[in-house]
Parts: structure tokens; sequence; C-alpha cells
């Protein structure tokens, strides 16, 4: 199985629910354009919109039959309980979702999770069917202290304990240095690459090269139409995690439309490289 390429916007706390409609009406009216949806169909090319849960049955509405993914941003562990503002699976099923972010960097070191809690939710999103889009990255300190595999290794491998084989290629991974996200400062194409690289190298040696090979990698921090297509070329960035730039439906629709160009003859080689294994 190839692994696809996802253009994912995070709208973090931004959006009421007429503004999400609003912006899936602008994504509509540019796959309705000549070419385009037969384009992301061929290139495996997916747009998901993680928004605020308030938004998440509108802009599910706004999108129905259409391949917008919509989703959350953060959940519980729990399936129920006595758990003041928080927000089971169950719920964000039945408001439609499809996918939910665990982990990210703002919900790791603003409101202290850590990887074992971000284990326990991966797995309640896998078990009740909705895909894990889990976020690791190293902070600046980390990196200058050259601790960036080391963390990286702990918050994969922590995060992702005990997911069966069978179950790993629902995951996707979103490498996202905290120190380029919110910042403008974009991890350079070779940073990324390195990372992606290593991420998948840790992926293969726990569940086996030919899994971490189906595993779709996006790069997050600071990406914008300008940027987006040079890391989209490097081997192992699959995708882009977008912050900032997709709050605006004109900048997200660029990166999607950079994106076009550029995942075609690797999606074959993927191909080709698994059938090896
Ligand atoms: P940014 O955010 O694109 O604004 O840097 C990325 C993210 O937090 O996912």
């Amino acid at each position: 199985m190839a692994r696809s390429c996802i253009v994912a916007g995070n709208w973090k706390m931004y959006k009421t629910a007429p503004e999400g409609q609003e912006f899936v009406e602008k994504l509509k009216e540019f796959l309705s354009e000549e070419g385009i949806a037969e384009r992301l169909e061929e290139i495996d090319l997916s747009m998901y919109l993680a928004v605020p849960f308030t938004a998440l049955q509108g802009c599910v509405e706004s999108s129905e039959g259409t391949s917008i993914r919509i989703g959350a941003q953060n959940m519980h562990d729990a399936t129920e309980g006595a758990f003041t503002g928080e927000i089971a699976s169950e719920m964000l099923l039945s408001a439609g979702a499809q996918f939910v972010i665990l982990g990210h960097s703002e919900r790791r070191h603003v409101f202290g999770e850590e990887n074992g809690f971000v284990n326990r939710k991966v797995h309640r999103a896998l078990d009740s069917g909705l895909q894990p889009i889990l976020c690791i990255g190293e902070t600046l300190e980390q990196r200058e202290a050259d601790q960036m595999q080391e963390v990286l290794r702990s918050q994969i491998l922590e995060s992702l304990a005990g997911v069966e084989k069978e179950q790993i290629s629902e995951v996707v991974l979103a490498y996202e240095p905290v120190w380029a996200i919110g910042t403008g400062r974009t991890a350079t194409e070779e940073q990324a690459q390195e990372a992606h690289e290593f991420c998948r190298e840790v992926l293969g040696e726990q569940w086996g090269k030919r899994k971490a090979g189906s595993i779709s990698i996006l790069y997050g921090g600071s990406v914008k139409p300008t940027n987006a297509k040079g890391l989209l070329k490097q081997k192992d960035v699959d995708g882009v995690l977008v912050g900032g730039a997709s709050l605006d439906p004109e900048s997200f629709i660029g990166i999607v439309r950079e994106s076009l160009g550029t995942k075609k003859k690797r999606r074959k080689k993927v191909v080709v490289a698994e059938s090896e294994d």
C-alpha cells in the first residue's frame, strides 16, 4: 500500500461554526475547478480540516459528498465520565469526525500532556475508528543540546506503545519541531527530510520496514504556499500540517495547489520499494 499525501489544516481555537462552513464552501469551489478533483485522486492527496468541536457538525454537513475530511484537534482517552470540559471519541464520531489530532505540541507544552496520556488516546482513537494524527517534535533547547533523535524516538515509541502491526498503518505521524510552530521559522527541507527519515527508521525498527513505508509522515511548523513545494518534494515528507496558513482559504488552497505537482512519481516509487520487501 502506498502512503497517501495529506494537506491538513489545524484551525486551533479559531473560527465559529458559520465561519467554518464558509471556508468549506470555498474549498468546494476549488474542488469544482476543472481537473482538480481528478488530479487529487490521481496522486492520492486528501484535504483534512481539524476544526473546533463546535464547528465539526457544520463542516461535516457542508463537506458531504466531497473528499474533504473533517476531524478534531484533541479528545480524552476515556469513553465517558466525570471529566468536565473534555470530549470523548464517540461524541466526535457522532458529529461526523473522521480523524483526531493527538499530542499536539500545544497540548503537550501548554496543557502538560505526556506520552502516556497521549498513548491512551491513540488506543481509544484506533479502537473507536477515528484516525489518529500523532504529533511529535523537539524544542529548540532539545535540538541545540543534540537530543532531537532521543526525543523523537521516545515520543514515537511511548505514544504508540502497544499498537499492533495490523493497526499501525492507520496512524498518521506529524513531525512538528516546536521551534517552528507559529514562529515563521520553518525547518529547512534538509532538516525536515532528516527528521522524517529518522522517524521512519524508528517506526521500521518497531513495526517493520514495510509497515513504516506505509505510514504518512506530515511536516508541520510555519508551512505556507511559498515553502510547501520544497518540503513536499522530500522523499519522506508525505504531507503537511498547517496552522496559521490554514485559516485563510486562499493560502490553504495555495498549499494544495503547490502540492499537486510534487507527488506522483514518488507514489510509484513507494509501491515498488514495498513490493521488494
Ligand atoms: P503553524 O502551526 O503552521 O502556525 O506553525 C502548525 C501546527 O501547530 O500544527
